[in-house]
């Protein structure tokens, strides 16, 4: 754990540097207090041989002067003269005067002195006839003898054993130095980790804390440093991640309330034709399709509907917007199919749906009602052409076959009147441009007089019209002539589709909220496939029997708008063979 941290890491990394230092300072070092060494040893051992030399020169006798160089000399050192090789005098005893002057008249270096008359320095292990043991390394330095007369050299020697200790000392301080660094550098480890890594630390929290979706999370400012700027920039990082995070949010409900409240269906496919985002138009649609589906066939709810599916293929497969027209459970779908690019592929499709049953009805009814409207024309106009040409023609004898050739042109302009003037009357119900002349008006009265109207139709046709009433007194808030004309259609209907032996009853209830008024009849009945179609304009429920008669299929729909335009309802029960009631309500105005 320590070891994989960045203290960690930074501590070893710090003695190992130290300690690389420390040892090539080291080495360094003894080898320079070595040569140092040496180099004195070697100029200690030049001054004897020239003291020595000095004294020889001084005094003629060998022996003598020989005895003053041996009390004078350092005790650590020796020196042999070398004359010849007989002649051979040194501070050691027991010399082997043969081996050493072997000695120095053949190695390389010390053998210059005696022939070359040159000075000379050398390093090497001291021999036994030396009182060396070959192991302990010694300095030799050579000087000439040029005095008169004599001839040769003196070699002072000294082994260096004497300077190890000097590189023990050094080593033990150096090696001290190494502890310290040691511990030092362990409390500078621990001090930055305290002061640095814990901002950082804090800061690896807070960045967990944000990926997690916390964008309110704060790194405290604790030092100036780099550390400390990387905080100020990771707050302010959080902070624009935040703005930015919201920006987006705020974009997407807005893209989603915009999609939610659409008229038209949305549906996205990924490339798998699978399902991803619909709003709830494209909801009923595609509830409407999986509908007519699990007649054949189970599917999981968010595949591309078999309706859909051929569609989708194809936009998928070309790579351009399609439009189709599909019919689920009666209603018709307007469908456009777009590709979704990634780059230069297709990732997928979104298709937009209009429900157009809506349009496709009205579209509907308005050929209908031309066709209706032409053929309600056609018939009288073909009955004024052929009797005003047979009048023109002199085709009637008698004048009184002229005035009931006039008599049917009469009575076919007033019903083409009457057509006209109800289209106009419906159309402008229909446009809102109905205008009421509300008042108060007493129910019996009002009642007894539009059955009265009927009496004789009624007597002719043997029924019986009469009026059933909860509240004759009542007073009811109505337009009277437009109520009035409600009533005449409805009893007009009603005894035109009762037989003889029959009855035709006004019944008026006074609710809690409003009046309600039914006409019933014991007449034919409408089938109940009929029954929900008997409000259209121009619908008759049996047109070949109606035909001639006066009937144009209006009068339920210009009922109705009445009605409505009171605020108030129309409804009709009917049962084939049995009679028909139509009930309609009108509120009483608060
Ligand atoms: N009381 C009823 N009994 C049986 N069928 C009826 C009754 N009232 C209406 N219908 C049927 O409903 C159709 C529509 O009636 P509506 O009053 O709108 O037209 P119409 O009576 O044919 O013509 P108009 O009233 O314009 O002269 C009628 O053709 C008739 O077939
Ligand atoms: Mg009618």
């Amino acid at each position: 754990m320590f070891w994989k941290s960045v203290v960690g890491k930074l501590w070893m990394t710090i003695i190992l540097l130290f300690s690389f230092v420390l040892f090539i300072l080291t080495v360094l070092l003894l080898e320079f207090f070595h040569n140092q060494s040496m180099e004195e040893a070697k100029s200690s051992l030049f001054r004897t041989a020239k003291q020595v030399e000095t004294i020889l020169e001084e005094h003629s006798d060998i022996e003598q002067s020989t005895q003053i160089v041996w009390q004078i000399i350092d005790p650590n050192k020796d020196v042999v003269i070398v004359l010849d090789d007989t002649n051979i005098y040194s501070s050691l005893n027991d010399l082997n005067k043969k081996e050493v002057y072997q000695l120095f008249s053949r190695d390389e270096t010390l053998k210059k002195s005696l022939v070359n008359d040159r000075q000379v320095s050398e390093t090497t292990y001291l021999s036994s006839s030396l009182g060396g043991d070959n192991v302990t390394q010694g300095t030799i330095v050579g000087i000439p003898i040029n005095n008169d007369g004599m001839d040769g050299a003196i070699y002072a020697f000294q082994s260096v054993d004497s300077s190890e200790s000097t590189n023990a000392q050094t080593t033990i301080f150096i090696l001290i130095a190494v502890g310290i660094g040691i511990v030092l550098t362990t409390i500078f480890a621990f001090f930055l980790l305290s002061r640095v890594t814990a901002p950082l630390r804090k800061m690896r929290e807070a960045a967990s804390e944000l990926a997690r979706g916390k964008f309110d999370m704060k790194v405290p400012i604790l030092t100036n440093d780099e550390i400390g700027e990387l905080a100020i920039a990771f707050n302010q990082m959080a902070r624009q991640l935040k703005y930015n995070m919201t920006a987006l949010q705020q974009e997407k409900e807005n893209l989603s309330n915009i999609l939610i409240n659409m008229a038209d269906g949305v549906i996205m496919f990924n490339r798998d034709g699978e399902i991803l985002v619909t709003n709830p138009p494209a909801d009923d649609f595609l509830r409407y399709s999986f509908l007519d589906e699990t007649k054949q066939k189970k599917q999981s709810g968010n595949q591309v509907p078999d309706a859909l599916s051929d569609l989708f293929l194809e936009v998928k497969g070309t790579g351009k917007a399609k439009i189709a027209e599909i019919t689920t459970q009666g209603h018709d779908w307007v469908i456009l199919m777009n590709p979704l690019y990634r780059q230069n592929d297709i990732r997928g499709a979104v298709a937009v749906l209009r429900d157009m049953t809506e349009e496709r009805r009205l579209d509907k009814m308005r050929k209908d009602f031309i066709a209706n409207v032409s053929h309600e024309l056609r018939t009288p106009i073909a009955m004024l052409q052929g009797y005003s040409e047979a009048i023109i023609d002199d085709i009637a004898e008698t004048a009184d076959e002229k005035k009931e050739m006039a008599q049917v042109i009469y009575d076919e302009s007033l019903r083409m009147g009457r057509l006209v003037n109800e289209l106009l009357d419906l159309a402008r119900m229909e446009a809102g441009h109905q205008t009421l002349n509300i008042e108060e008006v007493e129910v019996g009265s009002f009642l007894g007089r539009i059955s009265k109207k009927f009496q004789r139709a009624a007597q002719e046709k043997n029924v019986d019209v009469y009026t059933t009433l909860d509240h004759p007194e009542a007073l009811v808030e109505l337009d009277p002539d437009r109520i009035e004309q409600v009533f005449t259609n409805l009893i007009d209907n009603a005894l035109r589709h009762t037989p003889g032996g029959g009855e035709v009853q006004i019944i008026q209830r006074t609710l809690d909220n409003g009046t309600q008024f039914d006409v019933k009849d014991s007449g034919v009945g409408i089938s109940e496939e009929e029954l929900p179609f008997v409000f259209e304009r121009f619908y008759k429920v049996d047109k070949a029997r109606t035909r001639g008669r006066s009937g144009t299929g209006l009068g339920l729909a210009i009922a109705k708008n009445i009605i409505h335009g009171h605020g108030g309802k129309i409804d009709v029960y009917s049962k084939v063979g049995q009679g028909t009631t139509f009930t309609f309500f009108l509120p009483a105005k608060k």
